[in-house]
This record gives C-alpha cells, structure tokens and sequence, in this order.
C-alpha cells in the first residue's frame, strides 16, 4: 500500500512560515523521481489558501478540523466546503486534542466525516487510547469503540484513512514499542475489515504520536503501518523531508 506521511502543524504556523513549505517543495523536487508515498501538510486553516498558491500542487494540504454543518449561523466555525475551496483535499477529524479539550464524542466526529465527503475531502479520523487505559489493558477495545462510533459505514481507502495516535504518545517523546504497534495496527485492521468488509482492507492506516527523524525508519517499515501522522517534526522541512525519506520501498 502507498504510504502516507501527513504533517499536522497544530495551532502553530504564521506567514512567515510559508518559507518551510517552499523548502519541503524544493526538497520534493530536488530528490530524482517522485516520492514514494504520498505527502500531505494540514497547516492553521488562515494558511491553506497561500500555502496552496506556495506549493503548487507539489503535495496535499488539509485542514485540522471542520464543522459537521455545511454552512449557517455557526460563528468562528469553518466548514468542509470552505477548506476545500482554500485549497485542501483532506481533513484531519476526531484528533485527541479536539476530543479532550472541545469534548468531541465519537458521534460528533463521524457528523465530521460525513460532512467532509460531501465537499470532497478525504478523512483522516483519529483514534487512541490514554495511557490510563493502556495500563488497565484496554487499548484494543477503547479503539474498536472509536473505530465503531467515528467511522462511518461508507468509509473507503478513497474516501478515509485512520490515524491510530496513543494519547500518551503525542508530543512527549515517548512510543510505544515496535510489537505495541504491530500489534495494535492488526487489530485496528481486523476491525475495519469487520465493519467494513473488503473496503476496509484498502483503508490506510497511519501510525502517530512522536513519529521522528531517528524513529520514523522503525516504525514505517513495520507491517500494518501505511503511513505516519507527524506533529512536532512536522514544523520543520528537513525533520519532515527525513521522515519522508524513511517510507517502505516499494
Ligand atoms: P507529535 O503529534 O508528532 O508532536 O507527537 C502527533 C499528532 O498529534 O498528530
């Protein structure tokens, strides 16, 4: 399966950090041939419509969030459509940060999902257990919860790919082990191919949480893992270019 590596830049990100996306193109266009995976930046939405003009279509933009709603009297919220119109082909939904801090429940999320493919935009639903529920041996099903409730039954490979990202593994520096996720990306498959049938099986499924330089060759040559989802490493071109260049080969 082509591997995906998404950049998910968070509230961080100014105009004068465009200058890191026309090095990320000018890295993409400096290596002989295409990449081997495909590449994707979700930058603050108040981005994507200069970022799109910047990177001409060098790789994908996303947004971070949108509303389930396609438009109305909904101040300060941003909806799938106008993503799509600033320039995205993707929406990041359900991150832990979104269902910790805005209380997103798993219904709210596939509302998310359903309202991001009518404008056209593809999906990347997140999942993961907290470190609490890791140490009461619960990670598997707390993420089959979430795949149950966040997807929607007309998910596709085309359509949506998931992001499997322990809470206690984002922005701390810690993983789990290469077995932990192993482990976990089989289970996570089984459960799409039982809610989803054949669909499921062409569903990628990205790794994230702490994905880094010196990491990312590990963890994206690990069977089950179809891409990353990168925080952190993902504000700076070189960090993100050297994740990049530790795709699977084909
Ligand atoms: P991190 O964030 O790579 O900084 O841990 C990952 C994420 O939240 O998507």
């Amino acid at each position: 399966m082509r591997q995906l590596i998404a950049g998910n830049w968070k509230m961080n990100g100014l105009a004068a950090n465009l200058g890191e996306l026309a090095a990320l193109k000018a890295g993409l266009d400096n290596q002989e041939g295409d990449p081997d995976c495909d590449v994707l930046i979700c930058p603050p939405a108040t981005l994507i419509a200069q970022a799109a003009w910047a990177v001409k279509g060098a790789f994908a933009l996303g947004g971070q969030d949108c509303s389930a709603k396609p438009s109305g009297a909904f101040t300060g919220d941003i909806s799938a459509q106008m993503l799509k119109d600033a320039g995205a082909a993707f929406v990041i939904l359900g991150h832990s940060e979104r269902r910790q801090i805005h209380g997103e429940r798993d219904a709210d999320i596939a509302a998310k999902v359903e309202a991001a493919w009518a404008a056209g935009l593809t999906a990347i639903i997140c999942i993961g257990e907290s470190g609490d529920e890791r140490e009461a041996g619960r990670a598997h099903a707390i993420c089959l919860g979430q795949i149950g409730g966040s997807v929607p039954k007309t998910a596709n490979a085309a359509n949506t790919a998931i992001a499997y990202e322990p809470v206690w593994a984002i922005g701390t520096g810690k993983t789990p082990t290469l077995e932990e996720i192993t482990a976990m990306h089989a289970h996570l498959h089984g459960c799409l191919v039982e809610k989803l049938g054949e669909a499921g099986r062409a569903i990628r499924l990205l790794y994230g949480g702490s994905v880094n330089p010196k990491n990312a060759r590990d963890i994206l040559n690990l069977d089950g893992v179809d891409g990353a989802l990168v925080g952190g490493a993902s504000l700076k071109a070189s960090d993100f270019l050297a994740i990049i260049g530790a795709v699977k080969q084909p």
